[in-house]
């Protein structure tokens, strides 16, 4: 024991050392361009106000790679990691659920289950399954115990369907489908195209399937049967193997499936704790899905690896969020824009303080409502963080500066090598020097965030998509030096002079909404297709009140006319929720030589005020789930947000 101890704090001096000594010449050249270019007086400013907060994240960072080193050290996979965990306290919660209780112990004991049903099954370490499931405690037991068996989950996104849905399943090769009954009918719809893609394809189902499309077999039955004994498996991984797939619609057509492996799910969830500050035993509110990076990897990570309790829940609800918070005795929640956006629209009630929350992290809170939101919930710290499913351009905000979601270090930049880089408005490409690299940006001004790629090291490697094609999009040349790589992550964010990051928006074809990304070549694809090939470009456009960008399609005129109600209906069909355009512009030309995009950008700066664009404009009424025509009465309603949109 003692000797370990002594073993990482040689390892951390070695590592504080070096990581220094790394930074300084660099540091002293940064140091000199700053002093010179900003006066002596800003100069001393940045180092009086920044230092701390530095040499704070400096040291957390050191303490969380260190961590890394040893597991990579030991070789340890997350399901050994889990299982020291179960070790240290089998009997505490670790899962919350409606009223279930599931102790360290009833994880363990369900995922090696798990593990040898599938291993009964004929599968084998290396190979894929899909699972497409609500949150629920067995989503998170089911990946876990599949992974004790070395196979590969893909989380596949529950609001997906048709297309979407088979090209999610079959992009990594799912040999099986885990669904829950509640989503058999999406599978029904699809089984008979992914029959005929994957050849043998095995569907399970938890819960009651009455299905007589599909023959799947009832996987509570299998993993009742199976001995909960921990399965041998377990013991062959690789830090460096695959853990799990989470899909992002990044920045062009369908989703695509990021790899995740078990170092990076480590060093991802050791690192948000450690920067933020999380302490022992928090009690976590995740209502996120399960499926994305946020509450799949990030929030489960604190519970199986750190020994947190997480409380669950299905759906987001505004209105249940703070009693259940109370219910579980909840220490810490996690937030995505939209949820503290939907909290604050709630009638103000005792329960909004009533609660024992005090930290809150996630991924969206937008400086607006920033302090709004802390002082009418009570909370005293927020963990904001900027972070890609699939890249290394990640920062986090460590000591609560309002509206910021994390820093660059102006006095030792080159310690953390993330940066942002100026982009050209009507390209979107990198802007380059007389040199061809990159040009960073300063203080004061915005730019695209991006990470250094080093591939021997899992805080800054890129480990891509499955789809090597869409990997190589990602990347940019020449950045910090000739030769190297880095990963563009496609959103602005704005530095100001003491180096906190604030985020602006996204650059090219996709645009958030509602918590998701929306691929803009993805809808049109989908949009022509319906209207049999007419002409239309999506793009996303503000709404007053509103989280992101709602979008918006211009679709050229044609002869036939547009029957709105049976054309929302098809989208319906094809289209999740949050993809399907708000609102609808009628167009009479459309620039179709040359650059789409110029199109595009002109449409978008019109944008729906019926005032400035003469064309029929149509915006989607949820309640009534109907295009209407947006004249001035209904143009006021959007922007006093009396329209629900
Ligand atoms: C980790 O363990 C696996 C399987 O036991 C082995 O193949 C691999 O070489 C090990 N890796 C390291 C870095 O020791
Ligand atoms: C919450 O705390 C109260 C009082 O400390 C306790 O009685 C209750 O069982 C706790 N609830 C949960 C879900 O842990
Ligand atoms: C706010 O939270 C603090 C603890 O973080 C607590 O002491 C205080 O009483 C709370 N305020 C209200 C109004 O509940
Ligand atoms: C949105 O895109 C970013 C960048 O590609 C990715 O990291 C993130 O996970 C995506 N979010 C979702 C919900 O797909």
């Amino acid at each position: 024991m003692y000797a370990k101890i002594n073993n990482i704090k040689i390892i951390f001096l070695v590592g504080c050392s070096i990581g220094v000594f790394i930074g300084l010449w660099k540091t002293l050249l940064a140091l000199l361009t700053i002093y010179i270019v900003s006066g002596g007086w800003t100069f001393l400013r940045i180092i009086v106000r920044t230092a701390s907060r530095d040499l704070k994240s400096l040291y957390r960072l050191v303490k969380t790679k260190v961590s890394l080193y040893l597991m990579k050290k030991r070789n340890a996979t997350i399901p050994q990691l889990f299982l020291q965990t179960v070790k240290k306290h089998p009997n505490r919660a670790a899962i919350l659920f409606e009223d279930q209780v599931w102790t360290f112990k009833d994880l363990d004991d369900y995922s090696n289950k798990v593990a040898n049903a599938f291993l009964g099954l004929g599968y084998q370490p290396g190979q894929e399954v899909a699972l497409f499931m609500d949150s629920r405690p067995e989503f998170i037991a089911l990946w876990l115990g599949l992974s004790k068996a070395g196979i590969i989950t893909a989380l596949i996104n529950a609001n997906l369907r048709l297309a979407t849905l088979v090209h999610s399943i079959t992009v990594v090769k799912c040999r099986a489908v885990i669904f829950s009954s509640e989503l058999s009918k999406a599978i029904e719809e699809i089984a008979p195209t992914l029959d005929k893609k994957q050849e043998g394809m095995q569907y399970l189902c938890l819960g009651k399937c009455d299905s007589n499309i599909i023959s799947a077999k009832p996987l509570h039955n299998l993993i009742d049967e199976s001995s909960s004994s921990l399965p041998s498996t377990v013991w062959k991984g690789n830090v460096n193997d695959r853990l799990f797939y989470i899909y992002t619609s990044g920045t062009t057509g369908l989703p695509k499936a990021a790899i995740i492996k078990h170092n990076r799910y480590y060093w991802m969830g050791a690192a948000l704790r450690n920067l933020i500050g999380f302490r022992p035993n928090e009690v976590i509110y995740n209502c996120l899905p399960l499926y994305h990076l946020a509450g799949g990897s990030l929030g489960t990570c604190q519970c199986l690896i750190f020994g947190d309790t997480i409380a669950l829940r299905a759906k987001f609800s505004a209105s249940k969020f703070w009693t259940d918070c109370i219910k579980y005795n909840c220490t810490a929640a996690q937030y995505i824009g939209e949820i503290c956006r939907y909290l604050l629209a709630q009638n103000p009630k005792p329960t909004d303080t009533q609660h024992k929350v005090t930290l809150m992290f996630g991924n969206g809170l937008r400086p607006k409502i920033w302090s709004q939101f802390a002082n009418r919930f009570n909370i005293t710290r927020i963990g904001e963080f900027y972070g890609s499913t699939e890249g290394n351009a990640n920062v986090i905000n460590v000591d609560n500066q309002e509206g910021s979601c994390g820093f660059i270090s102006r006095i030792l930049p080159s310690v953390y090598p993330v940066a942002l880089i100026k982009i050209d408005e009507n390209t979107n490409e990198p802007v380059r020097d007389a040199n061809g690299m990159c040009v960073l940006c300063q203080g004061g001004e915005c730019g695209e965030f991006v990470g250094k790629i080093i591939e021997s090291d899992p805080s800054r490697a890129f480990d891509g998509y499955v789809d090597s094609e869409a990997s190589k999009k990602k990347i940019v040349r020449d950045v910090f030096r000739k030769g190297d790589s880095a990963f563009l992550s496609g959103d602005l964010l704005y530095m100001d002079t003491y180096g906190y990051l604030y985020f602006k928006d996204r650059t090219g074809d996709t645009f958030r909404w509602k918590g998701e990304n929306v691929s803009t070549s993805e809808v049109e694809a989908v949009i022509s297709n319906i209207l049999e090939l007419v002409d239309c470009v999506v793009f996303g456009v503000d709404i007053p009140g509103c989280e992101g960008k709602a979008g918006m399609v211009a679709i050229l005129e044609t002869e036939k006319g547009l029957d709105l109600d049976n054309f929302l209906h098809k989208m319906h069909k094809v289209l999740p929720s949050f993809s399907i355009p708000v609102i609808v512009r009628i167009v009479s030309q459309m620039e179709t030589t040359g650059t789409f995009k110029l199109t595009k950008t002109k449409f978008c700066s019109e944008g729906y005020n019926p005032q400035v664009v003469k064309d029929p404009l149509y915006v989607l009424d949820f309640s009534k789930d109907k295009y209407i025509r947006i004249d001035e009465n209904v143009y006021n309603d959007i922007l006093t947000s009396k329209l629900r949109i």
